[in-house]
């Protein structure tokens, strides 16, 4: 299988590595040689048809700040200009997101499945802003579009709720999808003001230094539309969300909150009748009230009831984990067809 990774940062990198590293493993457990033929950062891309010396170009990265300038194939092409130029069987997007149009992401995913490639998505953007257009242009094309890695990192969630449910129907879910929120909400409990807790979240890494989207419950309701279209198979946009975030909880809130054996949580909740992120109180006892910056998604199955996953929600690492996963299943699928 070839491949093109399209943005080299800490989910890029983290996935090359993890990719070299295990070339025997995925060779034996599930019969998958993974090639990568290209690797395109801002700034240009290191291009091999035969397949690229993966811990090479990572430290070139480093050393130089792009991929443009490992010799002799380095080259100031951009994303469609390789996609155009190598053949390639899937391109893995990886660019930083960006909810205002969904730029540059759109235009790799839209231009990657014009050209006949299938697509993984780590970049949640795309997908917040037009899931329904991108899915039914791969159906069309019959090639793959897959995100595993888009909701909770490396946490199988999309995968839990698609193949672990069948012959149930999910009428619910609800979800802690935002680990900086989490943290700061887990660590007003421990006594910090909002603006302490979040500050430590910053310091810790856990937070961007512009945290709007997470606080906010952007991020949140990104996912939420994910899971909203692929769990329960609504045509939803951000545009649908009713959005809420947590500037406005106050430590009387947590308090109060604490003294009824309750926690403050930022959830996304999507069900027939409607999409919302909002923060609700839970019991202390509920999966939900998972801390500092563990993820949590709530099904309820009409049958069986609530059933929940658990698990930290985004690292590089983690999220390359769930590329693998993803490409694992395109093999699969190529092989069936
Ligand atoms: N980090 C996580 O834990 C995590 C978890 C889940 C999902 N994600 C998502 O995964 C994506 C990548 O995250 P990250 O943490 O790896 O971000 P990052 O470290 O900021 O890396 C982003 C990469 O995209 C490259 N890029 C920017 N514009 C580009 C363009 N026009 N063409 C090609 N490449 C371009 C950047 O190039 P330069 O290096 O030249 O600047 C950089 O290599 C984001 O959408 C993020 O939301 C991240």
């Amino acid at each position: 299988m070839n491949i093109i990774i399209v943005g080299f940062g800490t989910v890029g990198q983290s996935l090359a590595q993890l990719l070299a590293g295990y070339r025997g493993f995925l060779k034996k457990a599930y019969g998958m040689v993974v090639k990568v033929v290209a690797i395109v950062d801002s700034k240009g891309a290191a291009i091999s048809q035969r397949g690229l010396d993966l811990s090479l170009v990572v430290r070139y990265k480093r050393e130089h700040g792009t991929v443009a300038k490992v010799p002799s194939i380095g080259s100031e092409m951009n994303a469609l200009e390789v996609a155009r130029s190598v053949e390639a069987d899937v391109l893995i997007e990886a660019s930083p997101t960006n909810l205002m149009d969904g730029e540059p992401a759109m235009t790799h995913i839209i231009n990657a499945l014009r050209l006949g490639l299938n697509v993984v998505t780590v970049n949640k953007g795309p997908l917040a802003l037009a899931m329904p257009m991108l899915k039914e242009m791969a159906e069309h094309r019959k090639l793959a579009l897959k995100f595993s890695g888009t909701v909770g990192g490396g946490l199988p969630v999309l995968a839990f709720a698609k193949e672990c449910t069948k012959g149930d129907r999910v009428v619910k879910v609800e979800g802690v999808l935002n680990g900086t929120t989490n943290y700061i909400l887990t660590r007003m409990e421990d006594g910090l003001r909002f603006e302490e807790a979040l500050a430590e979240a910053q310091e810790k890494g856990y937070a961007e230094r512009d945290p709007t989207l997470d606080i906010s419950g952007m991020d949140t309701a990104c996912k939420l539309v994910i899971l909203a279209n692929e769990v329960l198979g609504k045509r939803v946009t951000l545009r649908d969300v009713r959005i809420e975030g947590i500037t406005g909880i106050k430590p009387e809130d947590i308090r109060m909150a604490r003294s009824a054996e309750k926690a403050v949580r930022l959830i996304g909740v999507a069900e027939e009748s409607g999409v919302f992120v909002k923060p609700l109180t839970v019991d202390q006892s509920d999966p939900l009230a998972v801390k500092y910056t563990y993820n949590a998604v709530t099904l309820t199955l009409e049958n069986s009831g609530r059933h929940t996953i658990t698990g930290k929600g985004a690292g590089g690492r983690e999220t390359a984990t769930a590329i693998i996963r993803d490409l694992i299943s395109i093999k699969e699928r190529i092989v069936r067809v």
